[in-house]
């Protein structure tokens, strides 16, 4: 073995190992892709007053998808080229297990 191979093999292992630390850091910060488009999209009207509040209402997945997919009066439909199947039904099991907002301060 040459030693040109052998730097190289360290420096492959030391940024494998690098990477893999840096992915385990960040995971407890992570949010889920339906709950950052809640956060992005749906929030705005759904925690300003605008729309009723979604969280911690126990509301089906199921539910959630259907009303985004067909929208209501005055809220827009969600069609596949805004938010995906997946990152639908996932907002949805978001929403389903949130805890209800805090009370508005008087
Ligand atoms: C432009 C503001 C707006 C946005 C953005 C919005 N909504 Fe709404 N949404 C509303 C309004 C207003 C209603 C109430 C419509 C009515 O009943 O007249 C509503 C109703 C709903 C309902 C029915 C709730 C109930 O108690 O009747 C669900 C579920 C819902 N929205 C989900 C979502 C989701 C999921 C998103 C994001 C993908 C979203 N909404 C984005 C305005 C919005």
């Amino acid at each position: 073995m040459t030693l040109a191979s052998t730097s190289c093999r360290w420096v492959l292992a030391a940024c494998l190992s690098g990477l893999s630390l840096t992915t385990l850091a960040a995971q407890p910060q992570e949010i889920s892709p339906g709950q950052r488009y809640y956060e992005k999209i749906c929030s705005k009207c759904h925690e300003a007053g605008i729309g009723p509040v979604l969280k911690g209402r126990g509301l089906a997945p199921e539910t959630v998808v259907a009303f985004a997919r067909i929208g209501v009066n005055a809220m827009p439909a969600f069609r596949v080229t805004d938010i995906d199947d997946a990152t639908l039904y996932d907002l949805g099991v978001f929403l389903s297990k949130s805890q209800p907002l805090a009370a508005p301060k008087q």
